[in-house]
């Protein structure tokens, strides 16, 4: 496999290692202009979402991970990483597919991004 895979209309990279993200932690990477966080839970799920919070762009990376929802660290709201979805807040994620290979790489589509609620609340 290479680092980049490209269909009519995907297209997938590389952006981390599996062992990068210590279990029930997200990190924020930087890939094609875009910031993401990629998330890995304790029961060994691996999520990817936009990593600035909709509310006031809050590094949702540093937020409180439990099985697959996140608190943002700022004002405390929450998150269903596994779709996307506000379980406190006004507005959604948006989320990216992720798949990891066997060898612990862990790569993005960037074919199916769907654009969640992307305005900022105050
Ligand atoms: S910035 Fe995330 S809840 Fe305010």
């Amino acid at each position: 496999m290479t680092d980049t895979a490209m269909t009519d209309t995907a297209m997938e990279l590389r952006v981390a290692r599996l062992d990068a993200i210590p279990p029930g932690e997200g990190r924020t990477f930087g890939v094609l202009g875009e910031k993401l966080a990629i998330f890995r839970t304790r029961e060994g799920r691996v999520l990817a979402v936009q990593a600035e919070c909709p509310h006031r762009g809050g590094p949702l990376a540093d937020g409180l991970v439990g099985g697959t929802t996140v608190i943002c660290p700022l004002h405390g709201w929450k998150f269903d990483l596994s779709t996307g979805d506000a379980i406190m807040g006004d507005c959604g994620l948006r989320k990216y597919p992720v798949r990891v290979d066997t060898e612990g790489h862990i790569f993005i589509s960037f074919e199916d991004a769907a654009p969640g609620a992307a305005a900022t609340s105050d």
